[in-house]
């Protein structure tokens, strides 16, 4: 089995999709497993090799001049993906299970499981749709709501609606309390949000979510708040990690507090940000762990997914929050708390995804019909 690890791609949080597939490829090399490191620059072109699977490749500027970007050669990339490069003493590299390690957009959405799909490729993590739903907040409130799971209250809208009917959009969002976090649908790491505290900052906040993403939402602030994670590993019978509780300074869990300071919450390091298990009593705890196993479920999770609440210390309310689909080093030291080792980890997420395969392979994708030779005599109406 050859392994190919996913990482890069257009999308803000390319940078930190850098340092949680590097993490990736070398749990995986620890394994002895054959890995090719596979890296989308920001311009979306396909570089594959033995020298981006180090950290120091990209902390020296990564500079790609020297390397020859790679194509994807279709007409073989069935149950497997055949990498070449062109011209007469281009490579040629083949993987038979993908291991994606994409933040954010053009990667963690749902584009990378969909062309592992197309491939018919076995793949680490969740399908198309659930990453999809997952990576727009939007969307995955209004299923929260569709399923009476508490979420903060919300006024979604995107660039064309606020540039027309803004005065309505204003009205909406005044209807809801202050203070208010503005935020992009489609975006992570808390790029682009904005905290709100009255009516005089909520054009600029707008206007800052709408650099990022045509979709905006405007959410209620969860007061004394809680963050609470909760990862979850698994396929139809997942299993819940310990809570945690991350500790930030200012207005939000701010993309400093998850990457940048004491080597960053979101990555396992920052150990002051974080306390592990949260402060939380035991019903607390356990409900919160139980309905991040039904929103994984809720959603088609599959491998892994990490499930953020705002819970409301004074009123004890735990509002769902987000799913990442792909967590910042998989989440690795909150699965170490749980019992759950690097290495074991890397295994059970593959072993999770052949099984998700061969699942998949019992269906049937083909229906025999005459329709065809049907649709031969129809003709079109004059
Ligand atoms: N409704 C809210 N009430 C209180 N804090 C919030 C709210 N929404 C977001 N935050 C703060 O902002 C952080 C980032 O928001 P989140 O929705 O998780 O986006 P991201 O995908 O960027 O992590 C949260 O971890 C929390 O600290
Ligand atoms: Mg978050």
């Amino acid at each position: 089995m050859t392994i190919g690890v996913f990482f890069g791609s257009r999308s803000p949080e390319h940078d930190v999709s850098i340092i949680t597939g590097e993490f990736i490829i070398s749990g995986l090399k620890k394994l002895n497993y054959n890995v090719v490191p596979i890296y989308l620059d920001k311009q979306g072109r396909w570089f594959l090799g033995e020298e981006l699977g180090k950290l120091a490749f990209f902390k020296d500027g990564g500079d790609l001049t020297k390397l020859k970007p790679y194509y994807l050669d279709l007409e073989n990339s069935r149950g497997r993906m055949v990498f070449k490069q062109k011209g007469l003493f281009g490579q040629e590299i083949e993987i038979n299970l993908a291991f994606p390690a994409f933040h954010g957009q053009n990667g963690e959405d749902g584009t990378a499981p969909g062309l592992f799909e197309l491939c018919d490729l076995p793949y680490v993590g969740c399908d198309v749709a659930s990453s999809a739903i997952a990576m727009d907040k939007v969307l995955t409130k209004e299923l929260y709501l569709a399923h009476n799971i508490l979420t903060a209250k919300f006024i979604a809208f995107n660039a064309h609606e606020f540039e027309h009917n803004q005065d309505i959009i204003m009205k909406k969002i005044a209807e809801l309390k202050y203070p208010l976090f503005v935020k992009p649908a489609r975006l992570g790491s808390s790029i682009g949000i904005t905290k709100v505290k009255d009516n005089e900052g909520l054009q600029n906040a707008i206007e800052v979510a709408l650099h990022y993403d045509g979709k905006i939402l405007a959410e209620e602030g969860v007061e004394n708040l809680m963050d609470v994670t909760c990862a979850v590993l698994g396929n139809d019978e997942p299993q819940a990690s310990v809570l945690q509780e991350s500790l930030f300074g200012d207005d939000l869990f701010s993309y400093e507090d998850k990457y940048l300071d004491e080597g960053g919450a979101q990555l396992g390091n920052a150990e002051s940000k974080l306390v592990i298990p949260a402060r939380l009593d035991e019903g607390t705890t356990r409900s919160a762990q139980e309905l991040a196993k039904r929103i994984f479920k809720l959603f088609g999770c599959s491998g892994t997914a990490r499930v953020d609440f705002l819970y409301d210390k004074k009123e004890g309310k735990m509002y769902a929050n987000e799913i990442n689909t792909m967590p910042g080093t998989l989440y690795h030291h909150l699965w170490a708390k749980s019992g759950v080792e690097f290495e074991d980890l890397l295994q059970k997420l593959i072993k999770l995804a052949r099984e998700k395969y061969a699942e998949k392979k019992e269906l049937t994708s083909t229906f025999e019909s005459d329709i065809l030779a049907q649709a031969n005599s129809l003709k079109l109406k004059q």
